[in-house]
């Protein structure tokens, strides 16, 4: 598979078969991944990998947190602009309406949540890290990709998201992350659950024409 090839199939898995990946793939793809640039060639990402009976054991955490969650904290990230709201809501209305739920009926809702709980049975979890004196995430962006991309290329598909992250403690606990990094995101690896529809989602993207503004 060409970078072309693996960059234009690469989606995100929402539900993932129990079917394992060996140590020997997760570390071929995480050194590949270790080939991403970096300002300075500071290489700042620190990754945790569960997998096994580490995993089941966060997963089983989780489902157990998810029965009484706790009140989402004070704060939060400050709201995005309009026109993301925008597209955050077409992606979740059209994965819902391929599930063949109504979008406007709140309960549509608790199946990505259980999804969540269940970490979308993702059998290998990669949660990327970064001191926490580091306040841009831009390189780590670009080796969570490479992390995603390497994958494709030996035909392994991923799941990028901050919902593996909900229970920060849980993975602190499990994984012995330090308190001196921050968790930045989390990359779930694995082969889909082909029965699930889910996973034919697609989402849209901007044509290149609104995007580049080109002069010559
Ligand atoms: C930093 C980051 C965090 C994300 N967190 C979530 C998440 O918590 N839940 C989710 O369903 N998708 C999450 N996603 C996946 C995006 O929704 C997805 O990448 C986007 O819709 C494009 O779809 P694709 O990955 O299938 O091309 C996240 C993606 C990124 C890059």
């Amino acid at each position: 598979m060409d970078a072309l090839e693996a960059i234009n199939t690469r989606h995100s898995v929402r539900d993932f078969s129990s079917k394992p990946v060996d140590k020997d793939t997760v570390m071929k793809i995480m050194e590949t991944a270790c080939r991403a640039p970096s300002g300075g060639n500071g290489q700042p990402w620190e990754v945790f990998i569960a997998t096994g009976a580490t995993m089941e054991r966060i997963r089983r955490e989780y489902q157990e947190r998810a029965k009484n969650p706790p009140a989402a904290p004070p704060g939060g990230p400050p709201p995005q602009p309009a026109y993301i709201q925008a597209r955050m809501a077409q992606i979740r209305k059209e994965r819902v309406e391929l599930l063949g739920l109504d979008p406007n009926d709140p309960a549509s809702a608790k199946v990505f949540m259980e999804w969540g709980a269940r970490m979308f049975s993702v059998p290998v979890l990669a949660i990327i890290c970064q001191d926490k004196e580091i306040k841009n995430n831009m390189d780590l962006g670009l080796f969570i990709q490479s992390i995603c991309i390497a994958a494709k290329g030996l035909e392994i598909d991923t799941f990028i998201a901050g919902a593996f992250c909900s229970h920060q403690d849980i993975l602190r606990k499990e994984l012995e992350i330090p308190d001196n990094l921050n968790i930045i995101t989390g990359v779930g690896l694995g082969y889909p659950n082909e029965e699930n529809i889910i996973n034919t989602y697609r989402a849209p993207r901007r044509p290149v024409s609104e995007v580049v503004r080109y002069k010559d």
